[in-house]
């Protein structure tokens, strides 16, 4: 597979500081990216056709903790697909029971019916095996799907899909309506379930972030893919004008789709990384902010920078040249690979220092044994997951590795908090940089943000790293009134709270 660039005829060390050149954001492109970000807003905002599709989600109000209930809830778009079955105890808290299931790349590039048949058999096998609470009655079971792909929003329970992201790329599935597609399937099998909330996993985090703190403005994903949900007001939300939802005035939930920020990439600093991995992508020129963040693609540009150093001439700068079937081959590497290199430098510690280039203290074998240690422990997590072997790697390719998996994880972490950033500034809670409001919505309050996905929970530091970038474009006083929390099961909770909601409505 193609790799970044030829670094020829520099020295070692003008290749590392261009490589680290290129993955660093000035505070000016902070500002420039937030500016862009809440343009992209409004004209999501306005109608459909955009970068961010800026989603009316039909949630108009976030749980308080005291709803009660037992709901199915089906979760795809992950890692995994998930059955789950959520009892919501009614005073912040619920418990719930699961059940992954594997979906092959043959379902996720198949034919729509296939993958909507395996949802539907997953949920039955569910049924007959894991279920607790009673399935043997004749009345039927309600179930929340999460679906986290963009998906056009009709109702609490309908909504067409736009398009595929993160790698699926089922056949006959864009333009249908999602409840539709999985409800015929459970009627084809016969199974005793409906299909009453459609949430994404992001709205999934905002509502039980909500229900397990009594509010939330903002549910972001940083995992596979990247997404955020937030708390609008109505009136802004032009696209839906005229609607007996618009009517009603107040607030509604938005999915804003950002993983489909600049696409054009006239803002994002693409380097030659991300523009061949986007080239090689399923889907070029499509979500290219989600490109930069999520795991689904950070191990993948890793993978980039590492061959091109294994293969500069005329001297090869990463293991002798060396490389191994995972390491040649196209998404060969694992975003998990990146945090696991990170936990390895760092051993329990909180603290993330770095290795400053050029890395002369290890040409000069001047490195203190605390980081030789440190080293030691990071080769050992590149012999496990590149499949080389122990003498093969130097301490000094060690320290290479760390740095540029450092590089791209500082990228995404900042990106993300533009992202927060212009949610925070949409919404009235922090002014844009430079400017000096005096007129802040509920200024002495706590934003309450809720987050779930395989990135921020496994890279270490990440939230940390994310709050850099959002307290230079927000200020130290917003920033430190953001209080962010795992929304643990938020797709299964989520689901669930909808799932409620939606019964009540049509009681
Ligand atoms: C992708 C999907 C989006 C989802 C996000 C996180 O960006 O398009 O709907 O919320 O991944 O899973």
């Amino acid at each position: 597979m193609a790799s970044t660039t030829a670094f020829s005829h520099h020295s070692p060390q003008a290749v590392y500081e261009q490589i680290n050149a290129q993955f660093q954001l000035s505070n000016a492109q902070l500002v420039d990216l937030t500016r862009t970000f809440l343009q992209e807003f409004k004209l999501g905002l306005e109608n459909y056709g955009h970068d961010m599709a800026m989603i009316p989600t039909f949630v108009t109000g976030v749980p308080n903790g005291t709803e009660k209930g037992t709901f199915l809830a089906l979760d795809l778009g992950g890692t995994n697909l998930r059955v789950c079955e959520v009892i919501l105890n009614g005073d912040k808290t619920f418990s719930l029971h699961q059940q992954k299931y594997k979906v092959t790349e043959a379902l996720k590039t198949g034919e729509a019916t296939a993958l909507f048949d395996y949802l539907a058999d997953s949920v039955d096998a569910f049924l007959t095996t894991e279920a607790a609470s009673d399935t043997n009655t004749n009345s039927v079971i309600p179930l929340g799907l999460t679906f986290s792909f963009p998906v056009e929003q009709t109702a609490l329970d309908s909504g067409k899909i736009l398009t595929w992201t993160k790698g699926f790329s089922a056949r006959n599935a864009i333009g249908n309506d999602v409840v539709r597609l999985l409800q015929d399937a459970f009627d084809r099998k016969q199974i005793n379930v409906k299909c009453v909330a459609l949430v994404n996993d992001t709205v999934g985090a905002l509502l039980s972030r909500a229900y397990q703190c009594g509010g939330c403005i903002l549910g972001a994903i940083f995992g596979t893919g990247t997404n955020g949900a937030y708390v609008e007001d109505v009136a802004k939300i032009k696209k839906i004008a005229g609607s007996a939802a618009a009517s009603k005035g107040g607030y509604m939930v938005v999915n804003t789709e950002w993983g489909g920020f600049n696409n054009s990439r006239s803002h994002l600093p693409s380097t030659p990384t991300d523009n061949s991995l986007d080239r090689l992508s399923i889907n070029p020129q499509y979500q290219a902010f989600e490109k930069f963040i999520s795991g689904m693609y950070l191990g993948e540009i890793a993978r980039g920078i590492i061959t091109a150093l294994i293969d500069s001439s005329p001297k090869p700068l990463l293991f002798s040249g060396q490389s191994t079937p995972v390491i040649n081959k196209h998404y060969g590497i694992d975003t998990s690979f990146i945090s696991a290199v990170e936990s390895a430098w760092l051993g329990g510690d909180t603290r993330s220092d770095t290795i400053d280039l050029p890395f002369t203290e290890l040409d000069n074998n001047a490195h203190s044994a605390g980081v030789k240690a440190r080293l030691t422990a990071v080769r050992g997590t590149i012999v496990k997951d590149l499949g080389l072997k122990e003498d093969q790697v130097s301490l000094k390719d060690a320290a290479i590795i760390r740095w540029l998996c450092g590089l791209v994880a500082r990228r995404a972490a900042h990106l993300s908090g533009v992202a927060v950033a212009a949610v925070l500034i949409q919404t009235g809670r922090a002014v844009p940089p430079g400017e000096n409001h005096q007129e802040l919505k509920d200024a002495a309050e706590k934003i309450l943000v809720g987050v779930d996905g395989s990135l921020i929970e496994n890279y270490p530091g990440f939230e940390a790293i994310l709050r850099e970038s959002l307290r230079y474009l927000v200020g130290k006083d917003a920033e430190g009134r953001v209080e962010i929390g795992m929304a643990k099961d938020g797709s299964g909770v989520g689901a669930a709270l909808c799932a409620l909601q939606a019964l009540k409505q049509k009681s």
